[in-house]
């Protein structure tokens, strides 16, 4: 059966996702489970708070009649209040139910506002290195994805996009903390990216979605991350429950408005149709249930600083060079050899599996997801350790 040659092609660009798997199937059935070092995959290991447990047997035990059947479409109004309370508490804002759609994940969430957003041949910007489904998603809702590179610290460059911006730019996604690099962007930053925002909306009579991806909002291991509808007046939160309750399996999170965006009534309509007729059609109702009482809880974020350090310092120990992140559960580290696929394949032979730069849009690095057991970290050292000495690291 012939398939689209655009799906064909899109599979071949991101064929490398499949090799790190059947590669690390394949050390994996060699060498035995303990002895794969295994970084290459944002699913983390850590399992749900204990809060979420009780959640659901509270559900479990008051089944209440009507409780499988479609909704509407945004999703029960008891949740979206509980949502919309907590983000109206942390951006000191008006938000309420109206202004959110609960949807399936921030995948989706970003799917429904890109669908909402973009007339064919719109353009959206997004920060290199980025979240390697941002292309695709663009691209699913007939917009064009405009790479802009981020500074050395992987900070936005705000000279950079100015200069992206034209009169077909529709929206430009931020993502703090972000994937891959672990980065927080702060208020400053924010503000001074509104104020670019608003003066560019004004030279072309446009309106400029900040599309704010925050799956990892609750993963900082500083200050609070902050709310983008602070600094930015056209702003989405777009964002799941998949890994501040460690659950990506089961499909949940939002999209919320910034309630002083522009025709904000008519760009709901528009988010709930989409979430329709993309064939989402509603969020699991079972996890909307599960959600509503968890909107103040979290897994710990100090087993994620804990692996953070353990493995910064180390590998900055051994001569790798990184920005130290401050959120997320992410290393971004320059390869210490300029092909870094070249580099990935070294780190194979000592078992240690990792993400290339290039799947980023940022060749000449690559990524660590420490989302992983301690013990794995630990397992792991002695042959970081190898590896930086086969690359002439150690010694410095
Ligand atoms: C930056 C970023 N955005 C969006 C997503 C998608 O998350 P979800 O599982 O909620 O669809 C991920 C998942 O890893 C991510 O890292």
């Amino acid at each position: 059966m012939p398939i689209a040659t655009k799906i064909k092609n899109q599979i071949e660009s991101s064929s490398w996702i499949r090799k790190m798997f059947e590669e690390g199937a394949s050390l994996r059935q060699q060498f035995g489970e303990e002895n794969v070092f295994d970084f290459t995959l944002g699913n983390p290991t850590m399992e749900p708070p204990a809060e979420l447990h009780r959640e659901l047997k509270k559900i479990a035990d008051n089944p209440t009649p009507g409780m499988h059947r479609y909704m509407n479409n945004a999703g029960y109004e008891e949740t979206r209040a509980a949502v919309a309370e907590v983000i109206a508490e942390n951006c000191n804002q008006a938000v309420t139910a109206a202004h959110i759609v609960m949807t399936c994940g921030a995948g989706a969430a970003l799917n429904v506002v890109l669908k909402t957003l973009l007339n064919p041949g719109d353009e959206v910007i997004i920060l290199t290195p980025y979240f390697v489904e941002y292309k695709f998603y663009i691209d699913n809702q007939s917009g064009i994805a405009v790479e802009v590179v981020t500074k050395d610290d992987f900070q936005p460059d705000l000279e950079a996009i100015e200069s992206a911006i034209n009169s077909r730019t529709r929206a430009i996604i931020v993502n703090s903390p972000n994937n891959p690099t672990g980065v927080i962007y702060p208020e400053s930053t924010l503000k001074a990216l509104g104020a670019l925002l608003r003066r560019k909306e004004d030279e072309y009579s446009t309106t400029i979605l900040a599309i704010s991806d925050e799956p990892y909002a609750r993963i900082s291991f500083g200050d609070a991350v902050p709310c983008i509808f602070s600094s930015i007046q056209n702003s989405i939160i777009v964002t799941s429950h998949s890994k501040d309750l460690a659950l990506p399996g089961d499909r949940i999170g939002y999209l919320a408005a910034n309630p002083a965006m522009n025709n904000v009534e008519l760009f709901m309509q528009g988010t709930i149709f989409c979430n329709r007729v993309l064939g989402f059609v509603n969020a699991p109702a079972l996890m909307q249930r599960l959600v509503t009482n968890l909107q103040r809880v979290s897994v710990d974020v100090e087993e994620y600083r804990r692996k953070r350090d353990l493995l910064y310092n180390k590998l900055t120990e051994l001569g790798f060079e990184m920005v130290k992140p401050g959120g997320g559960f992410y290393l971004f580290p320059k390869s210490p050899i300029a092909d870094e696929m070249e580099f990935i394949r070294i780190a194979q032979r000592y078992h240690i599996l990792l993400v290339p730069g290039s799947g980023f849009g940022a060749p000449g690095f690559f990524r660590i997801a420490y989302c992983v057991e301690d013990a794995m970290i630990e397992r792991s050292l002695p042959h970081w350790e190898k590896l930086a000495l086969e690359l002439g690291l150690a010694a410095n």
